[in-house]
């Protein structure tokens, strides 16, 4: 595992970060006890992920809390990221959700306080603004974006340093590569999400697949009928790379989205602590010019082919 500066801060984060919004009510295939959630976070740790990325909106706080109860002796130990939920923009709004983030996680300070989704122009100023001040209070250490783009972020970067973005990758979601480009120039880190594609890439799912209700990928673009047979050719592309290193499908696909440049993080969901240790040495090996090839091809005819959709969730 290697670890890197997070942009203009002085946060030093794992190249494989810990999604948090499986602890939560999101994930429900899988869902586990506190005691289960708990154990992941720690054995995470123990791989060498450092980085971990929660949200008020994961399970209505639900996540931020076993955060909190799994941080306890750890804390210093942890690079600790949260967000402020989207529409709450006024300084009064800001404040209020960091103390209850704050409260929920158990700590008295936020290493990266994110602005989880844009709002409008002088809405996204105010909440960076607000995230500034509570910087020099000494409740925030650095601050960060989520799903910005490049105006938006050029905007936030006149307000105070803004240490990353976070923007979904994966080989099925090639965002919006300007950005990372443009985010490169100014230092501003990407921590790129949800690069199994929410697992469609690690070869577990199929036509067949069912989710309960209230799982996420009931709404993800990955699991519909007119996308699914399209982002599993991509699977199958990656699992030909996989067999032929050792290696599982997951840990391609990671690996492709974390030796992508100006990502300094790849968060990823994991469910198991089998998954953990999966996902922590899935930078632990080195893909070559063929594989990146065939993966780029079958990323390249993905997006030429399947519809195109706002976000991963739209309808
Ligand atoms: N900023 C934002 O707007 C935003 C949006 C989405 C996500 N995120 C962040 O990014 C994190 C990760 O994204 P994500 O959860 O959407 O998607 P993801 O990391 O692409 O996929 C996670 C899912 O893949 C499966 N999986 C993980 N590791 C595996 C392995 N080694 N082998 C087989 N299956 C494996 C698990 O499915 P099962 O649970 O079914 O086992 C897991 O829940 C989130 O937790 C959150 O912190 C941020």
């Amino acid at each position: 595992m290697r670890y890197n500066t997070l942009g203009s801060s002085s946060l030093v984060v794992s190249e494989i970060a810990l999604g948090c919004a499986q602890f939560s009510d999101q994930f429900t295939k899988t869902r586990k006890t506190e005691a289960d959630m708990i154990a992941i976070m720690h054995h995470a740790l123990a791989c060498g992920i450092t980085l971990w990325d929660t949200a008020p909106s994961y399970g209505d706080g639900y996540s931020e809390t076993m955060v909190g109860r799994a941080l306890k002796g750890r804390r210093e130990r942890v690079v600790l990221a949260t967000k402020i939920t989207y529409g709450h923009t006024s300084p009064e709004m800001v404040r209020r959700s960091c103390e209850e983030s704050l409260r929920r996680l158990d700590t008295d300070y936020i290493d990266l306080l994110q602005v989880h989704w844009p709002s409008d122009k002088e809405e996204n100023y105010m909440t960076v603004a607000t995230i500034a001040m509570l910087i020099k209070e000494g409740k925030v250490r650095a601050a960060g974006v989520s799903n910005f783009n490049i105006a938006q972020t050029e905007e936030a970067l006149c307000v105070c340093p803004i240490a990353s973005n976070q923007l979904p990758y994966a080989l099925v979601w090639r965002y919006d590569e300007p950005l990372f480009e443009f985010c490169g120039r100014n230092n501003v880190s990407v921590l790129a999400y949800s690069p199994l594609g929410e697992g469609i890439l690690t070869g577990r799912y199929d036509e067949t697949t069912t989710f309960p209700p209230g799982d996420v990928r009931n709404h993800c673009v990955f699991f519909r009928p007119q996308v699914m047979p399209r982002a599993l050719k991509v699977t199958a592309a990656v699992r030909q790379v996989a067999e032929k290193h050792g290696v599982t499908p997951a840990q391609v696909a990671i690996n492709w989205v974390a030796r992508q440049p100006h990502i300094t993080s790849t968060i990823v969901g994991s469910s198991s602590l089998e998954q953990v240790t999966q996902n922590a040495a899935a930078v632990a090996w080195e893909m070559d010019d063929e594989d990146r090839a065939l993966l780029r091809a079958a990323s390249d005819d993905y997006h030429a082919t399947a519809p195109r959709f706002a976000h991963m969730w739209d309808e």
